[in-house]
């Protein structure tokens, strides 16, 4: 028997027992005649006394241990002198009577503790290191966790949970493919699923009723904070239902999934904000509630009073940040920094201050009387010691999201995104279609699949871009932790979608034939949605990166570090799947 008892086990209550532990050295240090070793496994540290008049030769044994060794020690528990309150099994010690070293280690490149001395890379490099890290490994346990609770919770409701392949064909709609050669199929492609959709669809028409899957999804897109080219969904699909059921079941889940894991009871229904009241009040399809600042539109009460600026803009809108008035000049200039930035792309930033006698002094204070400045106090309910950002441009919807990315940067700044707290909604009523300046095209919002609402299908010819879907996004303090829509399970209205976005009759066929030939053999209404089981992890363990909770991410280039992925190809593997390299400048 390699142990007795783990490393996080032993109290106060087992002392005079004798046991085995074995774990990982983290620590290894010698004071007069005695040497420690912080012996550690997942589930705690115990420390170790090695005692010099007692065993000298043990003793000696356990001052060549090194950092991150692997032990087996066996020994006797023992009250501690000095308690250590920080630690679970800090009442006790072992008394070492036999050490074993079983795996001697390299000296880590870095200091396996949460507090580390290991940059990103190098923690990457050696994720196998970084994952011994007891923050680290908290993460990993708690989706473990999460993917039990979302078994529990879908079984209970009757799903099933049904693997579909991963060596799919490629579809156009969406983000780019990963794509996998067939060897016995010379020049022809797998593609990596984006998400199991058509398949989940097909299983529906199979009448398997309610179907999940934790699936991994593959996507190569650009990356961020909260997108990895490779993540895990858990994906569901529903018979007979529709959009009221879906929320109602999967609101439900992210409900079980709050009390179980982070011990939050919510009671109240999430609150249901169409698409286009999102866009106005906060620039955003996934708006962070947890603060207000919400937009205000001042077109009426600045526009005409000469500041050519906002006399040609399509769009004025600000924000009224509480207690900010007394930012100075610098932070003010930061701001405007933050605002021109590529990433969000204004030109500049109105500021104005609700000074503490009312009045209200602006940064174009020689285009706006006082009167006109009370009124857009008054439209923002702004109260002495407020600052009032405004921004303007000529493309009303990129201004607001400008003015969303102002919104959130004051809300860091003022400390209104407080991690422990949540703010969760469903995002409804999605325009179908949207303009693809790229493309020159109209696309799906959401994808091909999802139904328009039935008020809204007269207007698929007339007025396509005004038609709004059954889809519904949940959003989690700004972020997007899943969506879904009702989909179409009508073949002739199917084609209809294809035509409007575009593909001819035989490029519908070609693509998504398969789909659209089992919705003529009775297709049962249906519709799903699918949960980024990474963002939910992230936002319950407070993390600021997807990444953290996966065991092997990639890193920002999609590069595995660990694994030096991607790579060549050896060239006979080339030969084999008929493939010759021709890289483009
Ligand atoms: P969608 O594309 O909205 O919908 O994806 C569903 C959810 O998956 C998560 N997600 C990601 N997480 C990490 N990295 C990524 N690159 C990434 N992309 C998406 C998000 C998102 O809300 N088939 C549809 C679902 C359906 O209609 O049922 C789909 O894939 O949390």
């Amino acid at each position: 028997m390699y142990r007795t008892n783990t490393c996080g086990e032993l109290r106060l209550a087992d002392a005079g027992k004798k046991v085995t532990l074995a774990g990982w050295a983290q620590k290894v240090r010698k004071m007069g005649g005695m040497t420690f070793i912080d012996l550690r496994d997942r589930y705690g540290i115990t420390q170790i006394v090695f005692e010099d008049d007692t065993n000298a030769a043990l003793c000696d044994q356990a001052n060549k241990v090194g950092r991150e060794f692997v032990l087996q020690i066996t020994g006797t528990v023992k009250e501690r002198q000095s308690k250590n309150p920080h630690l679970p099994t800090g009442d006790v010690e072992i008394i070492a009577e036999k050490l074993n070293v079983l795996s001697p280690s390299l000296v880590p490149p870095f200091t396996i503790e949460d507090e580390t001395d290991g940059g990103d890379d190098l923690r990457m490099k050696y994720r196998y290191l970084d994952l011994r890290r007891p923050c680290v490994r908290k993460n990993l346990e708690l989706r473990h966790k999460m993917t039990m609770e979302v078994r529990r919770y879908l079984d209970s409701k009757d799903f099933l949970e049904i693997e579909t392949p991963m060596l799919v064909g490629s579809t156009p709609e969406g983000a780019r493919d990963f794509v996998v050669p067939s060897r016995m199929n010379p020049g022809q492609f797998y593609a990596l699923p984006q998400s199991p959709q058509t398949l989940k669809q097909l299983l529906m028409v199979s009448g398997m009723d309610r179907y999940f899957q934790i699936v991994k999804c593959f996507r190569d897109e650009d990356l961020r904070a909260d997108r990895q080219p490779e993540f895990t969904q858990i994906d569901c699909e529903m018979s007979f239902v529709e959009q009221d059921d879906v929320i109602e079941l999967f609101e439900g889940m992210a409900k079980h999934l709050f009390k179980e894991l982070r011990g939050i009871e919510l009671t109240e229904p999430f609150l249901r904000l169409p698409w286009s009241e999102a866009m106005r009040r906060f620039g955003s399809d996934k708006p962070d509630m947890r603060f207000g600042m919400e937009f205000v539109e001042l077109m009426d009460i600045l526009k005409g009073h000469g500041f050519s600026v906002f006399d040609n803009a399509a769009y004025i809108g600000g924000i009224c940040a509480p207690g900010a008035a007394t930012y100075t000049r610098k932070q003010l200039d930061q701001l405007t920094d933050f605002v021109k930035r590529p990433q969000v792309g204004a030109k500049g930033m109105v500021y104005a201050r609700v000074e503490a006698d009312g009045n209200v002094k602006s940064s174009v204070d020689k285009f706006y009387d006082q009167p006109t400045l009370q009124k857009m106090k008054e439209a923002f309910n702004a109260q002495p010691g407020d600052l009032i950002l405004i921004l303007s441009g000529d493309d009303a919807m990129k201004t607001r999201k400008q003015l969303c990315e102002l919104r959130l940067e004051m809300g860091t700044r003022l400390g209104l995104r407080d991690k422990n707290k949540f703010a969760c909604l469903w995002v409804v009523d999605f325009p179908m279609f949207e303009w693809s300046d790229e493309e020159q095209r109209l696309m799906a919002m959401h994808h091909p699949f999802t139904h328009p609402k039935d008020e809204d299908i007269p207007l698929l010819d007339s007025n396509p871009e005004a038609v709004r879907a059954d889809a519904y996004d949940m959003v989690v303090n700004g972020v997007e932790v899943g969506g879904g829509s009702i989909r179409i399970h009508d073949s002739q209205l199917q084609a209809k979608m294809f035509e409007i976005l575009g593909f001819t009759p035989e490029k519908a066929q070609e693509q998504f034939g398969f789909l659209m030939n089992a919705f003529k053999f009775g297709a049962p209404p249906h519709g799903g949605l699918a949960y980024g089981l990474d963002r939910w992890v992230s936002l319950f363990a407070g993390l600021d990166s997807i990444r953290d909770c996966m065991a092997f991410p990639k890193n920002n280039s999609g590069r595995d570090v660990m694994l030096d992925a991607p790579a060549p190809l050896d060239p006979k593997q080339l030969d084999e799947l008929n493939l010759v390299v021709d890289i483009k400048e």
